[in-house]
């Protein structure tokens, strides 16, 4: 697999009105390849990921980023919005790979990591360097300079290390130990599934896989908490995998029972639905019983349960070999990989009526959210990590100036955050547009804004935190006021300005980078 960072995203091709890239393969979402995202639409309907907009309202202060839907999809980020909101403890997390120089897409990653860590959360940023080394082949003293860069980049930008942490993969041993600990959970079919890994596959490319589960949650080390990773789509493959790890080294599963057995969640729909519909009054002494509700669902015509027959046989199975056991709603902990020592203080900390098993407890006075909670205290307390699932937001590729992917092979398609800031200039003044054939065409129809690489910089950058300024460009554009020549100058000033600008930081952080606790030269050879 080739490939570059994340602007090799998409394949070259016509820009798409919404904003991405077009490209060959619209389905696979592969961190190291060079597939595509032509349709954000498709990662919403296919692969779950929940659209912004949705959590927008439940963000304190939101970034401009995500005002402008620039930042357009997360999974489960309600929970790290909600930290935020309460002052709860939250974090974020996101990691580099050094494989060259940063650029105005990292600049989009930097600015979200900045913008939680203001918001206060527990900030993280890491140089992914084991997979540099090991996905690209990066030699250790290239590392070295573009992981200079990237750092010096984000303090630049505003990245307080003194209340955040850098670190570099192959320099942090505690992540080391719960990359191996989580391997233990991950299996070479699960990593040949989700990545397409192969006999040819080198064993250092799947430890820096492990590597980047643990990265993810490393900033649950210490307790559990709301953790965001914000990266580009290509990366949620890694985000799912790891949301299912975290789950996985739970001590306790909380799930809802209606007696001794377990059911699949189709079958405990049916359950419920019987449960509900049926009077206890009706039957013998006032209780309703297993059988009893085998008897009733036996009697229900199929097409009436909407589901299928094999399911149905399952279920009454399962009823009649419980027999006379009454039918209860609970809450049920099941032993995942607790210690036994573990399983008694759950059993001590549960409250009220429960009962025990060999593998689990049922408990019969708490709801779903108590009952996390506890399970997860009880875990803490008893040595193990609790984690949350990781939530993630992903941010749009940018289009590549010279029309299609934006790709770091193209030095014109982008723009370096190390660009000389008159390069900067030259860049978006021959940039192409979404403008029209001439000038009378485009007072006429307007210009296209949504298609438009020059727009994209303003929405994405140039314009800042000032949405009236993108609106304007953007009103002024499709109304036909706004021509490209000025459009371009004005955008290209404003680049020079940024670049200049941010090199001037840049400078003045390097001592700021001196004193941060993380190794600039790797030890390594080769
Ligand atoms: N794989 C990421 C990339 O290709 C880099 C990375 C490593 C990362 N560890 C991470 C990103 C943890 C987010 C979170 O750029
Ligand atoms: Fe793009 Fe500006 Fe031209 Fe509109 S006027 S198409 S935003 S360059």
């Amino acid at each position: 697999m080739t490939g570059d960072d994340p602007l090799e995203e998409a394949e070259q091709g016509e820009p798409l009105p919404d904003g991405g890239a077009a490209g060959a393969d619209d389905v696979a979402l592969d961190p190291w390849g060079s597939s595509s995202v032509s349709d954000y639409r498709k990662l919403f309907e296919e692969f779950g990921i929940e659209e912004f907009d949705e959590v927008l309202e439940d963000v304190p202060n939101p970034h401009y980023l995500m005002r402008r839907g620039v930042i357009f999809g997360h999974r489960d980020y309600r929970p790290v919005a909600e930290a935020l909101q309460n002052d709860e403890p939250a974090a974020v997390l996101s990691g580099f790979m050094p494989t060259g120089d940063p650029h105005i897409g990292h600049k989009l990653v930097f600015d979200e990591i900045i913008w939680h860590q203001q918001q206060g959360a527990d900030a993280y940023a890491l140089i992914a360097d084991l997979e540099a080394n090991s996905a690209r082949g990066m030699r250790w003293d290239e590392i070295d300079e573009h992981a200079r860069d990237y750092l010096l980049s984000l303090l630049a930008l505003g990245f307080d290390p003194e209340e955040g942490e850098l670190y570099r993969q192959s320099e942090n041993r505690e992540l080391q130990d719960l990359a191996f600990e989580l391997g233990a959970e991950a299996n070479f079919s699960e990593l040949q599934a989700i990545y397409g890994f192969d006999g040819e596959t080198d064993v250092s490319h799947m430890q820096s896989v492990v590597t980047q589960m643990a990265d993810i949650l490393y900033p649950q080390l210490e307790e559990p908490k709301p953790t965001v990773i914000p990266v580009g789509p290509d990366q949620d493959p890694h985000v799912r995998l790891a949301r299912d790890l975290a789950e996985r080294m739970r001590f306790f599963k909380v799930s809802e029972a209606y007696a001794s057995f377990e059911l699949e969640p189709v079958e405990r729909a049916l359950v419920e639905e019987f449960y509900e519909r049926l009077d206890p009054a009706e039957f013998d002494d006032d209780t309703l019983r297993c059988v009893y509700v085998a008897e009733a669902l036996e009697e229900a015509p199929l097409s009436e349960l909407g589901v299928a027959a094999d399911i149905l046989d399952s279920v009454l199975t399962k009823l009649n070999e419980a027999g006379m056991e009454p039918i209860r709603p609970r809450t049920r902990f099941s032993d995942r990989r607790a210690t036994e020592e573990a399983f008694d203080a759950l059993i001590d900390a549960i409250e009220g009526e429960k009962r025990v098993y060999e593998n689990h407890v049922d408990a019969f006075e708490i709801d779903h959210d108590e009952a996390e909670e506890l399970a997860r205290q009880v875990e803490v307390d008893t040595g193990g990590y609790g984690f949350r699932p990781p939530s993630s937001i992903y941010h749009r590729f940018m289009t590549g100036l010279t029309g299609g992917k934006m790709s770091s092979s193209i030095p014109a398609s982008h723009i370096s955050l190390l660009d000389d800031p008159e390069d900067g200039y030259n860049k978006v003044k021959s940039a192409t547009t979404g403008g029209r054939e001439t000038a009378e065409e485009q007072r006429e129809k307007g210009g296209k804004a949504d298609e438009c690489p020059v727009y994209e910089l303003y929405a994405y950058l140039l314009a800042g935190d000032d949405d009236e300024f993108a609106k304007r460009v953007y009103d002024e554009c499709v109304g036909g006021e706004r021509l490209c020549g000025d459009c371009k100058e004005q955008a290209a000033q404003l680049m020079r300005e940024f670049l200049e600008d941010h090199q001037e930081k840049r400078d003045e952080v390097e001592e700021l980078l001196e004193a941060a606790e993380i190794e600039l030269e790797s030890p390594r050879r080769r």
